[in-house]
């Protein structure tokens, strides 16, 4: 069981972070979980992460309440609003801006998610999948509710494809006394964020806000009793391979870190060339 920790990040934004980027790589392919909640209509200014660089991942963002605008050096810009996603893999490098808005009641609600890229992929063209709430899939049966980003869950396939982590990733609310299964690749690594109400996962019952971590080979069985619960599955397929994290670049090696701080430097990270 996890529970989050607060952390302060960008230009003074306090989030809950569950995953943390380490060497140890325990959450393999998954490198970070921020959740980012401002309640508070009248909390002082909400600050953002100003213009930052990404190597070697992919962040993606999960909004609920208000908005996330982004802009990058590829030239895009645009709102993440509530219920969007975006699926941004860095490749070998953009810079982006990502600054929260308060939605119409002063709340900003939403998830963050780093997932790691192979050591074949980390210097490839960055893309990105944007992708508005009314295209994201949901599914209804039996008290369970689910909107599926990424990978597929009874029968119902996510719209963010061709991630080298082969991602589970959906919003789950289960209705009070509902039984729900997911299975899951033997290998894959899987999480749960419950970050509303309760529910028991296998044998172990679970209260907003934390996060579990499962077992190699367990399946997903998960079961409300009095209160319903939402929570985030995430699960995906490790890449076992060494990792160098360093703030936004996530790399295998030392040496490819100093490689970064380099082109930063000079002026070479971001390239213009396709493909
Ligand atoms: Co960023």
């Amino acid at each position: 069981m996890i529970e989050p920790q607060y952390v302060i990040e960008g230009a003074g934004v306090l989030l809950r972070r569950s995953i943390a980027p380490r060497a140890s790589n325990e959450f393999d392919p998954f490198l970070l979980f921020d959740h980012f909640a401002f309640n508070d209509p009248i909390e002082g200014p909400i600050r953002g992460f100003p213009m930052h660089p990404h190597r070697g991942i992919e962040t993606v963002t999960y909004m609920l309440e208000g908005a996330t605008h982004r802009r990058d050096s590829l030239g895009n810009s645009g709102l993440i609003g509530p219920g969007d996603v975006q699926w941004m893999t860095s490749g070998r490098g953009i810079l982006h801006e990502e600054m929260p808005r308060r939605g119409p009641n002063g709340a900003i609600y939403g998830f963050q998610l780093w997932v790691n890229l192979p050591a074949r992929l980390k210097m490839a063209a960055p893309r990105y999948q944007e992708v508005s709430a009314d295209t994201i899939p949901t599914f209804e049966k039996g008290g369970a509710k689910l909107r599926i980003v990424a990978g597929t869950a009874e029968g119902v396939t996510g719209p963010v494809t061709d991630i080298a982590a082969a991602p589970l990733y959906f919003d789950a609310q289960l209705a009070p006394g509902t039984e729900f299964v997911q299975p899951l690749p033997a290998e894959h690594t899987a999480v749960a964020y419950v970050f509303e109400g309760e529910a028991v996962f296998g044998d172990q019952t679970v209260a907003a806000v934390r996060m579990i971590k499962f077992g190699p080979g367990e399946r997903v069985n998960v079961r409300t009793e009095n209160s319903g619960v939402r929570f985030m599955l995430i699960a995906g397929r490790p890449f076992g391979e060494p990792i160098a994290p360093y703030g936004p670049f996530v790399m295998n090696t030392r040496e490819e870190i100093q490689q970064a701080l380099i082109e930063l430097r000079d002026g070479t990270f971001i390239r213009d060339e396709p493909g």
